[in-house]
């Protein structure tokens, strides 16, 4: 191979730099109107009225709407239909959208909301999973309050409990989280001059937006074309919530007529779109006293906030792992995500894993330490290998690369002293820590979502020899363009440079799925190779035509076809296919293979593949402030094959620092109202680049035989390790394990003052 496996340059990196990409602010149309939303600042209540006059009649006001106007329907065609497009007779959290307006500037649709005039009867909020799941609990919707539920029931765990060694239980609880792309949620739409309407934005699933656009306008999906701009990062935020943005902007322009612009502002965006879901986690472990792993019980939920959304499939793909990358042959999972009225929750890098990881990998921790085992050895004597089953049955038949990655990680992290010494070494009033974790990620959507699991391409040779490439899937920051054209490269045998990928746009290709689950590497990866081989062989026939050699003989490499003393140039090869009207263009599509899940007692294969990795981290946890600072880590990963390892180390690096945040910084508070009080990136705290320890990525490669050159994915795994491994490295450090993040400055310094360390 000569491309993929190389660090080639990103194909987007100068346009980003210099500022030559074009994202959807930059973007501007001719009699442009802008498009303002106004959200609820009630976080349950009755609509009772809604008084639009006033509004409408402001000079620049173009329009002002509200769920009366839609002509479709008020319904987000996600997975459970519960979310409308804009409120309709009752309102569900501070953020809701009640109305749209659409005016000549930004003022003048400020102005406008404000002359919106409604009367609510508020309702009691619930405002937290456990109020949401009491007896005689105020019903969020009619259904009740517990959107979804899942259980893996394998083996008898109470007879696991009976023959344990130790018992050991906890309940571990995570936080929201802000994905704070740089880029906040915006569209552009506009009515063709054939009726249809386009529409163009930031976005991680066309798809998806297309479909909620159709439904609506009630306009049939061949009338709605959808167009993704340089997306300024997604991290999951961009996976469903950009449908409810598409959905208004779209709903303004075909009732006006016009272009309308609508992007949110920073607090619009933190206050209505999507988050991390905050969890609690009970398990009770049983293992025998030489630390083998006999049976575990564990109760997962997730605060779904007021509508489901993703919720479904977050808890579901959180459900399988929770168990961690072990074997286990007794298990007894069950889970549910609680509707409360605050943001709904959705897809944030790791999809319900993070929460799980950060569980399961603390408890591990603890029950090493109680077994007095060195929590490396826990990890290793109970780590899947292949010929292993996961909690839902399934059997690992190849590429289980996570003892490679923890061995890797300890070597590189000389983790075997520093385990030893460290709780030892205080200096300046810091104490010295290292902690550990280890995860795995079944990459696509898995039975979960194996209806739209599936990806197409298209690719075109020119008769000059370039070559045009149409994928389904999303550029949103990950560098998937670049690896998409180097696997098109390297099939083709030509240079990068002659590859051009075009902007997603649903016109172009057939319904790819939606840009998440990691897959795009290997799905996208796939229908690209696919197509590409066809190609191939078209040029390789003409070629052994024109050499008079065998096809089979022929190598094609760097832009040559060639055996022995006998070649021409990947051009030529072109040029004599145009001669002979040979078609230069092709499809590719890759679904994914079967996978099962039975819902009774959640057992089959969800997922095709798996992805593992390894986290390594060194902390100073300063006593007399509580202040934690990861100064080293190592980030091991088996990810089937790397396509660009500077692409993956800047995603491991990446990841990483959200990683950091969850776990150390990011906190976002409500009142007791439900509404956001910190919705702000001056009082939300991210991690800066001070905070950025030295990361060591590594990269462990057990081919995947059905990924394209060997891929299973990556995007998604490097954040999910770090909270436990950092929390495992503060109890290295000090005795002291907390089981809720963030764990900010304040509190653990009352838990150290508490135990006067
Ligand atoms: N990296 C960057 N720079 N920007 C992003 O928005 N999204 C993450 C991850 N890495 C993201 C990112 C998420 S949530 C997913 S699902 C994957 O990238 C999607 O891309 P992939 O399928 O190419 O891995
Ligand atoms: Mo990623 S959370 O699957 O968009």
């Amino acid at each position: 191979m000569s491309i993929v496996g190389e660090s080639v340059k990103r194909i987007d990196a100068f346009d980003k730099v210099t500022g030559r990409a074009k994202f959807i602010n930059d973007i501007n149309f001719p009699d442009q109107l802008v498009g303002k939303v106004l959200f609820s600042n009630k976080p349950h209540a009755y609509i009772k009225d809604i008084d639009i006059k006033e509004a409408f009649s402001i000079k620049g006001v173009h329009t002002v709407l509200t769920y009366k106007d839609i002509p479709g329907k008020n319904i987000n065609p996600l997975i459970i239909y519960d979310q409308p497009f804009l409120a309709e007779g009752k309102v569900r959290l501070c953020g809701e959208a009640l109305a749209l307006v659409a005016a000549e500037d930004e003022y003048i649709a400020q102005l406008a909301l404000e002359k919106i005039k409604i009367k609510f009867e508020d309702i009691e909020p619930i405002l937290s999973p456990e109020d949401s799941l009491k007896e005689g609990a105020v019903k969020i919707h009619e259904k009740g309050n517990i959107l979804k539920e899942y259980r893996i029931f394998k083996g008898d765990v109470e007879k696991a409990f009976l023959e344990a060694d130790l018992i050991h239980t906890g309940t571990y609880t995570t936080g929201y989280q802000e994905h704070a792309y740089i880029e906040t949620n915006g569209m552009i739409a506009l009515i063709e001059r054939d009726g249809s309407i386009t529409v163009y934005g930031s976005m991680q699933c066309p798809f998806y937006v297309q479909k909620a656009v159709a439904t609506i306008l009630n306009f049939p999906f061949n009338k709605v074309r959808v167009v993704q701009t340089v997306t300024g990062g997604g991290f999951g935020g961009k996976e469903d919530v950009p449908s409810l943005v598409a959905a208004w902007t779209a709903l303004l322009a075909y009732k006006t007529g016009k272009p309308v612009k609508l992007i949110l502002n920073r607090e619009e965006d933190i206050i209505s779109m999507s988050k991390r879901h905050p969890s609690i986690t009970k398990y009770k472990t049983a293992v025998t006293k030489e630390g083998k792993i006999l049976g575990t019980e564990v109760e997962f939920i997730v605060d779904g906030g007021a509508y489901t959304t993703l919720s479904s499939v977050v808890l579901w793909r959180g459900t399988i792992h929770a168990v961690g990358a072990y074997k286990c042959e007794n298990v007894k999972i069950t889970s549910k995500a609680v509707a409360t009225n605050k943001t709904h929750c959705g897809a944030y890098r790791g999809f319900g894993i993070p929460q799980v990881v950060f569980a399961s990998e603390v408890h591990y921790d603890e029950i090493a330490h109680l077994l007095g085992i060195e929590p490396s050895k826990f990890r290793e004597i109970n780590a899947l290998k292949v010929g292993d089953e996961i909690s839902t049955g399934q059997k690992l038949k190849f590429s289980v690369g996570l003892l490679e990655t923890i061995k890797k990680a300890k070597q590189a992290a000389n983790w075997d002293e520093k385990i030893k010494i460290y709780p030892l070494i205080e200096k300046d009033g810091r104490k010295r820590g290292i902690g550990m974790s280890t995860n795995f990620y079944g990459v696509g959507l898995g039975a979960g979502g194996r209806a739209i699991d599936k990806a197409g391409s298209f690719i075109q040779i020119y008769s000059d020899g370039s070559i045009i490439i149409a994928v389904g899937t999303t550029e949103m920051g990950q560098g998937a363009n670049t690896v998409l054209a180097q696997i098109a490269a390297e099939t083709l045998g030509v240079n990068i440079d002659k590859i051009h990928i075009m902007e997603s746009d649903t016109t172009r290709v057939p319904d790819s799925g939606p840009t998440v689950a990691s897959r795009t590497t290997l799905m996208s990866g796939n229908a690209i190779k696919n197509a590409a081989e066809k190609l191939k062989e078209k040029l390789l026939k003409v070629s052994a035509e024109i050499l008079s050699v065998k096809k089979e003989d022929l190598n094609i490499k760097n832009g040559l076809i060639e055996f022995n003393d006998k070649s021409i140039t990947f051009e030529e090869a072109v040029t004599e296919c145009f001669k002979r009207d040979i078609p230069l263009f092709e499809t590719g599509w890759y679904y994914a293979p079967d996978v099962s899940f039975n819902e009774e007692n959640g057992q089959g294969n969800p997922y095709p593949v798996y992805s593992f990795s390894t986290n390594i981290v060194e902390v100073l946890v300063d006593i007399e402030t509580g202040e934690v600072t990861v100064d080293k880590a190592w980030s091991a990963h088996d990810i089937g094959k790397s396509v660009n390892p500077q692409l993956c180390e800047g995603q491991i690096q990446g990841g990483f620092v959200q990683g950091l945040g969850l776990c150390l910084y990011e906190e976002l508070k409500h009142d007791n109202y439900g509404k956001i009080l910190n919705p702000k990136f001056s009082t939300y705290i991210l991690p800066t680049i001070m905070d950025v320890p030295e990361i060591n990525p590594i990269i462990v490669e057990e081919e995947y035989p059905a990924g394209p050159y060997g891929v299973k994915g990556l995007g998604e795994l490097p954040p999910m390790g770090v909270p436990p491994a950092v929390v495992n490295a503060i109890f290295n450090a000090t005795g002291i394990r907390l089981r809720d993040i963030p764990i900010t400055p304040e509190k653990l310094r009352k838990t150290i003052k508490e135990r006067s360390l």
